[in-house]
């Protein structure tokens, strides 16, 4: 499969120049790769100054459930397709902590986001690892975020497992918390198995899993040799050309 690095830029940069500087040079360098889907997911305010490129596809960052309606300050499914957006973030751990997104909206959005045609890119990851609970929390999370998804729907559907202690605005001592491989692999694996009794066996086979922990160019390297792990969604890191595209190229 095809490895997926996805940038999630979330609220940055500051202005609409250097959003474009950002994505031009990012473009540039990444013009001849090929082994990696390279996705872009700006603030909504700047995704009409880029056009998707053969090798850059645009994200939301987050998307109402209805296409049109008396919402005030939302975006649609359908307004993200008018721009040539494919892909769409759901359930980013900073929305359910900042903005109170629960379990049920989010399960909204998704349906939503799969219905317009659009791949949802749903997040999901335990606050913290202790005692063996946190499994089963991220399992719920899956559970009640994929309430009523089909499974013709589930083949747009992208899993990013992102332990939420381990993002990098939520960490206070860098090198001390970070996700092993080996932790990375069983979670994977668990997740997984979970797409398995939720949606069936095509969608634990086929759903790629990303990581969305921190990821830097260094962590990217080591963590591609985890088995079943489908790519990254980098957050600080993607605000940086150089440190991004170095994320791409260890792919
Ligand atoms: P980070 O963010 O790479 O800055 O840790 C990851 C994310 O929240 O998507």
């Amino acid at each position: 499969m095809t490895k997926i690095v996805i940038a999630n830029w979330k609220m940055n940069p500051a202005s609409g120049l250097q959003a474009k500087r950002l994505f031009s040079s990012v473009f540039k360098k990444t013009k001849e790769i090929k082994r990696a889907k390279i996705i872009i997911a700006p603030p909504f305010i700047f995704l009409p100054f880029f056009k998707k490129k053969s090798n850059l596809a645009l994200a939301g960052q987050d998307v109402f459930w209805s296409n049109s309606g008396a919402y005030t300050g939302e975006i649609s499914p359908a307004m993200l397709k008018s721009l040539g957006v494919g892909y769409v973030i759901v359930g980013h751990s900073e929305r359910r902590e900042h903005l109170g997104e629960t379990d049920e909206l989010i399960n909204k959005k998704v349906k939503a986001a799969l219905g317009a045609g659009l791949k949802a890119v749903l997040c999901v990851g335990e606050s913290e690892r202790s005692g063996e609970n946190f499994h089963n929390f991220v399992r719920e999370e899956l559970k009640k975020d994929l309430k009523g998804v089909s499974r013709r729907a589930a083949r747009n559907l992208i899993i990013a497992y992102e332990p939420i202690w381990a993002i990098s605005g939520n960490r206070t001592v860098k090198t001390d918390k970070m996700v092993r491989p080996g932790e990375l692999f069983e979670m994977i694996t668990y997740i997984r198995r979970s797409l398995l009794d939720i949606l069936g066996k095509s969608a634990a086979y086929r759903t790629p899993i990303l990581y969305g922990g921190s990821v830097g160019a260094e962590s990217a390297a080591e963590f591609l040799g985890v088995g079943g792990l489908d790519g990254f969604l980098v957050g600080h890191a993607s605000l940086s050309a150089e440190e991004f595209i170095r994320i791409v190229k260890a792919i």
